[in-house]
């Protein structure tokens, strides 16, 4: 299994560049289905999410072209099954955006019936409830959740809560719905309105994604078209929480600056200096003498979103004083603080706060990433802690960043991603 192997204590320094949204693509991928004609989409992260989301659609029959390493054709003229395997479910949840993209389209898809994951239970019922509205039979059970329609008929329908994944399944839907659909409570997040932007290329009709009321009129058919993913916010402010954890001083590029605007301004709450460019972001914590304590809680976008959630916990960690971090999208993200207090941190856990008193520094150990951001946040404090530290469980984070050892070490660091003790011990007695 491999493993990042991390010399900390050096401040990150220099340039990064970020690549295209995971979650984004994941949507965009599923919707470029709904069409048979040819969809070329560029952007793509190298990442093994968008991967599997590739593989699951070859397994149904789409014909799918790497043109280069970000960059897809991708052809589903000939879709030859409405079914998608529990194998696919099973490694991305996002597998369930093609419910909505083939029963849009085909007005049937059965998908296995996805459980709970690493950071909650991720129930589905928005889901289902959007389908329904829409006229959809669903029936669960055999752990596969199916839905049929004679016809699909645009609805009004109202999120109880708001649910990135709800909304855009149903948006996709609604697309090729007889009528016009109006869903309210819908998340307004930057992924949401790329897969929206992106369904528009394809001859949707779609107003007000980026706002909570999203109004869809139906239409007979998609085209096909060419389309770039947006940079991934996430990835943008991992690489800037390093930035902050190292005290170093990192510019970040391909990013859409008001994306990232909760992230910035914790970071000034932080201390932390932050200039904003056209498409890029710097974070200079290098006049630092140490990071200031400051409150956080996740919500839907624009709030302080919860997959920078860990990130910000590793960060203030090292905050002089006593911070809160406040989770209240998922009910179990905060298994990593149990790896985190092996590196020094002081964190307690209450319900869904955690409460941290920083520490001056974390000293390196040897964890498992239980997750992806939690991953990512076990690496930053790596980075930043005393000594050396082996991230196990790599996997997690190659889920979702692309090449983050090589833009790490660009950045400076001693960091090495390691395929076995044997690589790991050497880079160990090289850098040590
Ligand atoms: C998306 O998951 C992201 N995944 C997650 O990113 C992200 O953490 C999450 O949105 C929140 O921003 C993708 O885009 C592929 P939700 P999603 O539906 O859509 C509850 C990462 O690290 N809910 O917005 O599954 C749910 O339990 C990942 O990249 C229901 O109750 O999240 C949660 O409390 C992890 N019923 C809240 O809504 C439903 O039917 C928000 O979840 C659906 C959701």
């Amino acid at each position: 299994m491999d493993q990042f192997v991390i010399k900390g204590g050096k401040p990150l320094e220099g340039h990064v560049t970020i690549g295209g949204a995971k979650n984004a693509a994941l949507a965009i991928l599923a919707a470029s289905i709904m069409t048979g004609d040819v969809v070329l989409i560029d952007n793509l992260p190298d990442v093994r999410d968008i991967n599997v989301m590739l593989g699951a659609m070859e397994e149904i029959g789409a014909k799918v072209d790497r043109i280069d390493r970000h960059t897809v054709r991708i052809d589903g003229a000939n879709i030859s099954s409405l079914s998608v395997d529990y194998e696919f479910i099973k490694k991305i949840r996002a597998s369930y955006y093609l419910l909505g993209a083939l029963l849009g389209r085909f007005r049937q898809a059965e998908v296995a019936l996805p459980g709970g994951c690493a950071i909650g239970a991720r129930p589905i019922d928005l889901h289902i409830k959007g389908f329904k509205a829409l006229g959809a039979d669903i029936d669960i059970s055999y752990g596969l959740i199916s839905a049929k329609a004679k016809e699909l008929t645009g609805s009004h329908i109202y999120l109880d809560k708001v649910s990135v994944g709800a909304t855009i399944n149903i948006l996709m839907a609604a697309t090729l719905a007889k009528g016009k659909t109006i869903i309210e409570n819908a998340a307004k997040e930057p992924h949401v309105v790329d897969a929206a932007n992106f369904l528009n290329s394809m001859g949707a009709n779609i107003r007000g994604a980026g706002t909570d009321v999203i109004r869809i009129v139906g239409v007979d058919s998609l085209h096909g078209t060419e389309y770039s993913v947006i940079p991934d916010q996430i990835e943008a402010g991992t690489f800037m929480f390093a930035a902050a954890a190292t005290h170093g001083n990192v510019t970040v590029h391909n990013v859409i600056p008001r994306h990232l605007e909760a992230t910035t301004a914790k970071l000034l709450e932080t201390g932390c200096e932050i200039t904003e460019y056209d498409d890029a972001v710097r974070v200079n914590a290098s006049n630092l003498e140490q990071l200031i304590r400051t409150q956080v809680t996740t919500l839907p976008y624009p709030g302080f979103p919860t997959d920078m959630q860990p990130q910000m916990t590793a960060v203030l960690g090292l905050a002089l004083g006593t911070s809160t971090v406040t989770e209240s999208i998922f009910e179990n993200r905060f298994k990593y603080v149990d790896e985190l207090a092996r590196m020094g941190a002081r964190i307690q856990v209450e319900s869904n706060i955690a409460i941290i008193t920083g520490v001056e520094r974390y000293t390196g150990a040897r964890v498992a990433a239980p997750d992806l951001r939690a991953g990512a946040a076990l690496c930053i404090a790596g980075l930043a802690a005393d000594g050396i530290s082996v991230i196990d469980d790599a996997y997690y984070v190659q889920r979702g960043y692309e090449h983050f050892e090589q833009k790490m070490q660009d950045l400076g660091a001693d960091m090495e991603l390691a395929d076995s003790e044997h690589a790991a011990r050497k880079f160990i007695l090289r850098v040590s």
